[in-house]
């Protein structure tokens, strides 16, 4: 599996953020003692949470089922009213205020796991065109945006075609495109990949990648400890708090902290716990087979 990473070959930062974008203010994302209860339950679903995302930065967030994520994506999207925060900062706007939350929605994309539930029109490039119709942009501009998002996502050749048709990469690529089609500053993904079969993730990841090359805030929620490594950063939640936030290597070589939250490891990373188990050991773990591979030369 391919991790998302920048690179020179990467789309500019022009097409994600639009030519006029303003030069953004670090950090982007910023909540401190988040907290948020869903109706009639009966402990705090984010407990005192504290996060923060710099402009151009590619952050992972990881932890068990239950842990706050999918709340933290909706919250930082204004889509929920936080209960309470000393700090709820999401691209300038204060998220305990209803025009804040509002202003919020505008600049923080959002991508869930579900595509079906993001798809709304007859046809894929209208659907790509939906948020800019609901933005009022004039008609002209709208076709020369929905065209740079359909080329960017490699929908070109599909913008006619019914989104119900796609295959569930495409189908996630296309919501993908919609959500950038309006020019954000800060985008969250909640397990983008998690329906997906294995092409299609790679094409949503491959989609992914080079986000945080425009100065675009990326906060991406994943279940899949390979699609971790080559962010910036990885955040653990717990129990709705922030138990772990630092170097992904650092998460992974703290192996008593990776079996608390039931992580896992990246694939390279369980290979070599195995080796480790019949005499080879590795140190670092070796988190990509390109590096278990350097370490096995090294050792030759
Ligand atoms: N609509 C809801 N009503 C009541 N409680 C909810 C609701 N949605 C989530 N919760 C609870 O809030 C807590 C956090 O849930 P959340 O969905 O944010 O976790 P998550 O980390 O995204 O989990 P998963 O890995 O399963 O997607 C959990 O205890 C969950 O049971
Ligand atoms: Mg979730």
């Amino acid at each position: 599996m391919t991790p998302p990473s920048a690179g020179p070959s990467e789309p500019s930062a022009e097409s994600v953020d639009g030519p006029t974008a303003p030069e953004p203010v670090a950090p982007l994302l910023d909540v401190r003692g988040l907290r948020y209860r869903y109706p009639g339950a009966s402990t705090d679903a984010l407990a005192g949470l504290d996060l923060s995302v710099a402009a151009g930065e590619f952050v992972a967030v990881v932890g068990a089922n239950g842990s706050g994520k999918s709340t933290l994506a909706r919250l930082l999207g204004g889509l929920e009213r936080p209960a309470g925060a000393s700090t709820a900062v999401a691209c300038s706007h204060d998220l305990l205020s209803e025009d804040g939350r509002m202003a919020a929605r505008r600049d923080v994309g959002v991508l869930f796991q579900n595509p079906e539930n993001q798809l709304v029109a007859e046809c894929v490039e209208d659907d790509v065109a939906f948020g800019l119709e609901n933005l009022a942009w004039a008609p002209e501009a709208i076709r020369a945006r929905v065209d740079e998002m359909l080329e960017r996502f490699w929908l070109t050749e599909l913008k006619t075609r019914e989104p119900h048709l796609l295959s569930g990469g495409q189908k996630q690529r296309t919501a993908l495109a919609g959500v950038l089609a309006v020019p954000r500053r800060a985008l969250v993904l909640d397990e983008p990949t998690a329906m997906l079969d294995p092409a299609g993730r790679d094409e949503v990841l491959e989609a992914v990648r080079g986000l945080r090359a425009g100065g675009l805030a990326v906060l991406y929620v994943t279940q899949e400890m390979d699609e971790v490594v080559g962010a910036d950063r990885v955040v653990a939640l717990e129990a709705g708090t922030v138990v772990y936030t630092g170097s992904v290597g650092g998460l992974f070589g703290d192996g008593a902290l990776v079996r608390r939250l039931g992580l896992g490891l990246p694939a390279a990373g369980e290979l070599a716990l195995e080796l480790a188990a019949v005499g080879r050991e590795f140190a670092p773990l070796p988190l990509t087979l390109d590096e278990m591979l350097v370490a096995l030369g090294g050792s030759s």
